[in-house]
């Protein structure tokens, strides 16, 4: 028997529905509150609101838990790697041998980006936000796909295998034509032979006479850091996906908008402020207790960046995995990098002091993912870029579920309006009266 929740107001009762998911998660269904009560439920931030019912991954903010698709994200980053963990994300089911092999040919058959999208780069000063012109960019590709992009969604999911792999594929060349391009060095084609993070650090790092090879060590390294981005159930760039392809957007198009919200220093753009804070430490000579101080002043532009989660209360288990990483990554590259010792001790210190504790402040994936791009050779203004093409598998997958629901409505909250009442327009003459 379905379990209902009684809502008791002005005299009357309003029963709802109650929904539990695969895990036990419960919530009450007020799709017909509004119709039946007048009422609207209101959840600023929609922090305690579901905007939908996901299959991809399962987060469990109070114990640490992810899971994609069931699978749990220490198990992956042991033993899987980005492609076969987005095949996972994006189809459901961990890829056979031959699947496994369809999928890489796919994404090596579209890795390489159209020459006339270079020109939406020459637009850009060199100083531009390479989030901006990776936005920018990605939107293009409706231009460039059209028979992949119609903006319908039975069209568009006929097509659906071939414009995945050109999302994720061409995403990561698009972000290393963006360092390039800021370098002013020449852009570097893809090689149809080489692995998906061997093929980018080749298409960052290689000069025109010379390849770069990466060591097996740094091509892991990476693997790991774009496979822990992979997907993170409603967080606000995937929201932002959904919203947006709710409309019937086409994936590229969705995606380019989720790529704009990741870009916010809150968001993707964390890593980033972590490594800025980090630097200032060390050129300071300062051991962190200044920023910690500042930090609990409580104001957004104080904050110890990488620490804190809108879901988790407890550890982050990415930043687990990635903190225990920088060590073996560092030790391997023969790296010895001040800022992991400053945020190490950062850590320390703030998980012992009550205002974090009381919190339940903790690192999150962008406290050390920064040492780990810095110490591939990744620029830090390209850090949060490197978090898109992480993600890519993520949006993709949301974006299907959007576009595969029948039940599906566009995304439509309303609001309370706390503005003016009504009252009459004043002619120019008589303002200020
Ligand atoms: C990501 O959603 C996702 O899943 C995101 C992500 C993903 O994979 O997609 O996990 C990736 O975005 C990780 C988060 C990266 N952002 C940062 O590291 C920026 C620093 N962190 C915060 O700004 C904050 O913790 C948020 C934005 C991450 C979460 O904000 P919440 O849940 O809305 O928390 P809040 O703003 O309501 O803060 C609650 C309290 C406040 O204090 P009081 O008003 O109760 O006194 O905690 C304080 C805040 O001032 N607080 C912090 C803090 N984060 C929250 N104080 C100091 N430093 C911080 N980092």
């Amino acid at each position: 028997m379905a379990k209902t929740a009684l809502l008791k107001l002005d005299d009357k009762e309003y029963p709802l529905p109650v929904m539990e998911g695969t895990e036990g998660e419960k919530a009450i269904d007020t799709r017909t509150l509004r119709a039946s009560s007048g009422y609207i439920a209101y959840d600023q931030g929609y922090g305690n609101t579901g905007s939908c019912e996901s299959q991809v991954t399962y987060l469990d903010g109070d114990n640490g838990i992810l899971r994609h698709r069931g699978i749990p994200i220490e198990q992956l980053a042991s033993y899987s790697d980005f492609v076969e963990t987005s095949y996972l994300i994006i189809y459901g089911e961990l890829p056979t041998p031959a699947l496994r092999k369809e999928f890489g040919l796919r994404l090596r058959k579209n890795a390489a980006v159209e020459t006339q999208i270079q020109k939406i780069l020459e637009g850009f000063p060199t100083s531009a936000s390479p989030m901006a012109m990776l936005s920018a960019m990605v939107a293009a590709l409706p231009a460039y796909h059209p028979e992949l992009a119609t903006n319908h969604f039975e069209n568009d999911l006929k097509n659906f295998d071939l414009a995945a792999a050109i999302a994720i594929s061409k995403i990561r060349t698009m972000v290393s034509m963006i360092y390039r391009y800021q370098k002013g060095l020449p852009f570097m084609f893809p090689k149809q032979e080489l692995p998906f993070a061997d093929n980018f650090l080749h298409m960052m790092f290689s000069e025109p006479y010379q390849d770069y090879v990466a060591p097996p060590e740094v091509a892991k390294a990476l693997n790991l850091v774009l496979l822990l981005h992979a997907d993170h159930e409603q967080n606000c760039s995937t929201s932002t996906v959904r919203m947006v392809g709710s409309s019937q957007a086409n994936m590229f198009t969705s995606m380019s908008a989720g790529i704009c919200a990741l870009s916010g220093p809150l968001h993707g753009g964390a890593n980033v402020a972590v490594m800025q804070m980090l630097q200032s430490i060390h050129d300071e000579g300062d051991d962190g207790t200044r920023f910690i101080a500042a930090a609990k002043s409580g104001s957004k532009s104080n904050r110890l960046m990488g620490f804190g989660h809108a879901v988790y209360k407890n550890f982050d288990p990415r930043a687990k995995i990635i903190g225990e990483a920088c060590d073996t990554v560092l030790k391997r590259l023969g790296i010895d990098d001040p800022l992991l010792t400053i945020a190490k001790n950062l850590e320390q210190a703030a998980l012992k002091d009550d205002y974090f504790v009381s919190r339940k402040l903790y690192p999150n994936v962008d406290f050390y993912s920064g040492i780990i791009m810095r110490a591939i050779g990744i620029p830090m203004n390209m850090f949060t870029t490197m978090f898109a093409i992480g993600r890519s598998p993520g949006y993709i997958a949301n974006w299907k579920e959007v576009a595969s629901n029948p039940k599906g409505r566009i995304y439509r909250p309303r609001q309370i309006y706390v503005g003016p009442k009504q009252r009459d327009y004043v002619p120019m003459n008589r303002r200020g009266e």
